[in-house]
């Protein structure tokens, strides 16, 4: 039996990987464009509405054409070596940052690159430093392995959101055993400074914590900004840092689950395998491993376009919510594809997000998600189309005037 694909090649190969139509998308099988009704437009999950880079395309097809789904071996050795060459390779082009691909550890995704190091360096009860807002599931791994979260507050200082870690110092103890560090930060899109990095790795040595941070976004700079990899910053900071990444955010594949979990040093490395064996993590999967490598190695040209395209939707989204509706504080994103909106002065009588189901027709993030004081904020995901963005904020404009 043959059966049709999802979507037929000539919506999703188009010239223009900007322009796929609202149509094409609702035939994809994703949570972006499949969880709510077709009357709701979704902006919301962190999935871009492009087309993926033909060097990926062709590294997919390549095993499905060959039905190539054995054990998979890349030059010789076990396929995760080829991610984490591959990685190495991007991070000294990328960042200058000499990475060995020993300390290197693939695995399906970030939360599980979460979850693994939270396990391995800390006990129930003991206290885990994240940023607020953030990413939903980091709150998940620290409630459901039973530790305490420290909340570390970004704060609007009228320009961008800061943090000072001097505010937690008093809530910080010797039972405080991690930082989670998300740069470049969602849903804020800060992306931040060498001073600021230093200054919360000095915190996180001065109180003797593991650092876990989360660069997934780092491909995603705007200009005037650059990320700087946390464990480049030296060895004492290395030597507690564990960065965890993938190109699934910036190349859109979070589909295919393969990641990389870096350790700043081979102590650090050994302390972790001696609690966490790495036949846990798993393997990543052939289809995964070769479109991890394809974007990393070959994926540049067409990122560099999605780049120019975000820079134009971000100064879109910015500029028309100035204009037309100024009661939203929109502070502009560094980073990432992602505003986070503060609605507060719009005053409603709901959540944000209730109201913009419900009036305007859009599903957003839900700010209490990343914030359980979040409920006024949304986050806007303007990886899509112009023309569906001017939809978007067109339809929020409509139900606020209304
Ligand atoms: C900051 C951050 N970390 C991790 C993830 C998880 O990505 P993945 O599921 O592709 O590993 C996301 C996804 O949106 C994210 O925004």
């Amino acid at each position: 039996m043959v059966v049709a694909p999802a979507v037929a090649d000539k919506n999703i190969h188009q010239a223009n990987a900007f322009d796929l139509s609202e149509e094409a998308l609702r035939r994809q099988r994703n949570s972006k464009w499949g969880k709510y009704s077709p009357e709701v437009l979704p902006a919301f999950v962190a999935e871009m509405d492009f087309a993926v880079a033909e060097p990926i395309q062709q590294a997919v097809r390549r095993v499905v054409d060959g039905r190539d789904y054995g054990y998979p071996l890349r030059n010789g050795e076990k396929a995760g070596l080829a991610v984490a060459t591959a990685f190495a390779a991007r991070m000294k082009d990328r960042f200058d940052w000499e990475v060995d691909p020993d300390l290197v550890l693939p695995l399906a995704d970030l939360v599980q690159g979460t979850y693994a190091p939270v396990l391995a360096f800390s006990e129930p009860g003991d206290g885990v430093v994240l940023q607020v807002p953030n990413y939903p599931p980091f709150r998940d791994v620290i409630q459901t392995t039973g530790r305490k979260l420290i909340p570390l507050s970004m704060r609007d200082d009228g320009t961008r959101f800061v943090c000072d870690t001097v505010e937690i110092a008093a809530a910080v103890n010797g039972r405080t055993r991690i930082f989670v560090l998300c740069n470049p930060q969602n849903p804020t899109g800060r992306v931040f400074t060498r001073d600021e990095l230093l200054a919360m790795a000095r915190f996180a040595i001065d109180h003797d914590m593991i650092i876990i941070s989360d660069e997934i976004h780092s491909d995603l700079v705007y200009p005037g900004h650059r990320h700087i990899p946390l464990a480049s910053l030296g060895a004492e900071i290395a030597d507690r840092t564990i960065t965890i990444t993938s190109p699934t955010k910036s190349f859109n594949i979070p589909g295919l689950r393969c990641a990389v979990l870096h350790f700043g040093s081979a102590r650090l490395r050994d302390r972790f395998l001696a609690r966490i064996p790495a036949r846990l993590m798993g393997d990543p999967n052939a289809i995964g491993v070769d479109a991890t490598v394809a974007a990393w190695a070959h994926g540049q040209p067409w990122l560099d376009s999605v780049m120019a395209h975000l820079l134009r939707a971000r100064d879109r989204l910015v500029g028309r919510l100035q204009a037309e509706v100024p009661e939203i504080v929109c502070r502009v994103p560094e980073g990432t594809f992602l505003a986070w909106l503060d609605c507060t002065k719009l005053g409603f009588n709901t959540s944000a997000f209730d109201f913009f189901h419900d009036r305007a027709r859009i599903a957003f993030s839900a700010g209490e998600t990343f914030d359980p004081a979040g409920s006024q904020f949304v986050r806007f995901n303007f990886a899509t189309s112009m023309p569906i963005l001017d939809k978007l904020l067109d339809q929020m404009v409509t139900a606020i005037r209304r």
